[in-house]
C-alpha cells in the first residue's frame, strides 16, 4: 500500500510525500521524471553501505546517472566543512541548476543536503529519502536546513522546500531499536499537539509500531505527515502556528545541550519525549491542564521505552536550564517562550512565560 499526501502552502511550490513499502526500488523513474538523466545522491557512510547499491541500481535502471556522495555519519557533518565539501563537489561534477540532487539518510543528511540544495547555484532541487522514523516523520518535511555552529545546532540554514519525499516503510527495518524509538517520540508528539483519537491510537493498537510492526508504522508515518503538512501549509516560516511543532523541544534542548548534545547518553527524541512530559508537567502545574493528561502522557511516553523524568537531576543546574531554554532561538524578545497544553491534542504556544516560575518547576524536577 502506498500513500501520498500533499503539501501545500501559499509561498511554495506543492510536493507530495509518499509513503509504502518497496519506494527504494521506485526512486529511479521518480527522480528521472524530474531531472535531465543524471543526478548527484547524497548520504553518510552507514547508510551508502545499508541502502547506496538499491539506489543506485534503480536510477541506473531509469537511465540516470548517479553519483554518491557520502558524508560521516553523525551530526558533526552539519558543519560549514562538510557543506563547502560538498558543494565543491557538485561544482566539480559540473551540476547545474535543472539538475536534481538526491538526500539519502536521517535527519543530518536531509538538513546538510538540504542547505547545500539551497545554496548551490542560489537553489536547486531535492528529492528526500529519509531512512530514520525520525526523519520521515519530521524532519524530511517542511523544508527546514541547516547546519550546526560551535555557538549551537541549526543556527545556519534556509527554509528550501524539496520537490519529493519517499518515505520508504521497509528502511525502517534496519533502524536500531533505540533510534525507532526516538523517532516515535515525535510521532507521539504529533498526537499530543493536535490529534487525541490518533493519541488514543498509539497508545493502544498502534503502539506495535514503535516495536518496527510496518502496518502501524504506515499509519503512523501518514498520520504525522499529514498533521506536520498541515501545520506548514499554514505557517512555512514559523511565523506562528508552526511553532506548536516544537512542543517538547524547548525543555529538551536545554537538557540534549547540557549533555554536550551526546546522543550516546540522550537522542534528540528521547529528549523530546522527556521535554513533552515536561511541558505537560508544567501545563498541569500552572493549571492549564488536567493532571489526568499530564499523567496519561507520562505513561504512554515510558510505555514505548522513552524518559519522562530527567535523570541524574541533581546533576542539572535549575539556573544553567532556564538560560538555555531563554537561549533557545524559539526564545522571542528576553521572554521566554514554550509550547504548553491545554489537553492532549490541545498545544497552545505560550510567548510570555515567567522566568521565575520555570525555574521553580525545575527545581520540582529535581534540578539543583
Ligand atoms: N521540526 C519542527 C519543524 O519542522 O518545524
Amino acid at each position: 500500500m502506498t500513500t501520498t499526501i500533499e503539501v501545500s502552502g501559499g509561498n511554495f511550490r506543492p510536493y507530495e510525500v509518499i509513503v509504502g513499502r518497496g519506494l527504494l526500488a521506485q526512486l529511479g523513474p521518480r527522480v528521472a521524471a524530474l531531472a535531465r538523466g543524471r543526478t548527484v545522491v547524497i548520504t553518510d557512510e552507514t547508510v551508502a553501505t545499508l541502502h547506496g547499491p538499491a539506489v543506485l541500481a534503480s536510477l541506473a535502471a531509469a537511465g540516470v546517472k548517479a553519483r554518491l556522495l557520502t558524508v560521516p555519519p553523525g551530526e558533526g557533518s552539519k558543519s560549514f566543512a562538510e557543506l563547502e565539501r560538498l558543494i565543491d563537489r557538485m561544482l566539480a561534477i559540473g551540476l547545474d541548476r535543472k539538475d536534481v540532487i538526491v538526500a539519502l539518510g536521517g535527519g543530518v543528511v536531509g538538513d546538510l543536503a538540504g542547505l547545500a540544495a539551497a545554496l548551490y547555484m542560489r537553489g536547486i532541487d531535492f528529492v528526500q529519502v529519509p531512512t530514520t522514523l525520525l526523519a520521515q516523520v519530521d524532519s524530511s518535511v517542511g523544508g527546514k536546513t541547516a547546519i550546526d555552529t560551535p555557538r549551537g545546532k541549526n543556527l545556519v540554514g534556509a527554509f528550501h522546500q524539496p520537490r519529493l519525499v519517499l518515505a520508504d516503510i521497509d528502511v525502517l527495518a534496519t533502524l536500531p531499536e533505540r533510534q525507532l524509538r526516538s523517532g516515535w517520540a515525535e510521532v507521539l508528539k504529533h498526537g499530543m499537539i493536535c490529534d487525541v483519537a490518533f493519541f488514543d491510537w498509539l497508545a493502544g493498537e498502534g503502539a506495535v509500531g514503535s516495536k518496527g510492526e510496518p502496518e502501524a508504522l504506515h499509519r503512523a508515518v501518514v498520520r504525522s505527515v499529514e498533521i506536520k503538512s498541515a501545520i506548514v501549509g499554514e505557517d512555512e516560516k514559523e511565523a506562528g502556528r508552526r511553532a506548536l511543532l516544537n512542543l517538547g523541544h524547548t525543555f529538551g534542548h536545554a537538557i540534549e545541550a547540557e549533555l554536550g548534545f551526546d546522543e550516546d547518553v540522550l537522542t534528540h527524541g528521547e529528549a523530546v519525549a522527556l521535554g513533552c512530559a515536561m511541558a505537560f508537567r508544567f501545563s498541569a502545574v500552572r493549571g492549564l491542564c488536567a493532571a489526568a493528561d499530564s499523567e496519561r502522557v507520562e505513561a504512554v511516553i515510558a510505555d514505548a521505552g522513552l524518559p519522562t523524568r530527567l535523570e541524574h537531576a541533581g546533576a542539572f543546574s535549575a539556573d544553567r536550564l532556564r538560560a538555555r531554554m531563554a537561549s533557545d532561538k524559539k526564545a522571542e524578545g528576553g521572554r521566554l517562550t514554550l509550547i504548553l497544553a491545554r489537553a492532549i491534542g490541545d498545544a497552545c504556544v505560550d510567548k510570555a512565560v515567567d522566568r521565575a516560575a520555570v525555574h521553580e518547576f525545575l527545581k520540582t524536577e529535581g534540578a539543583a
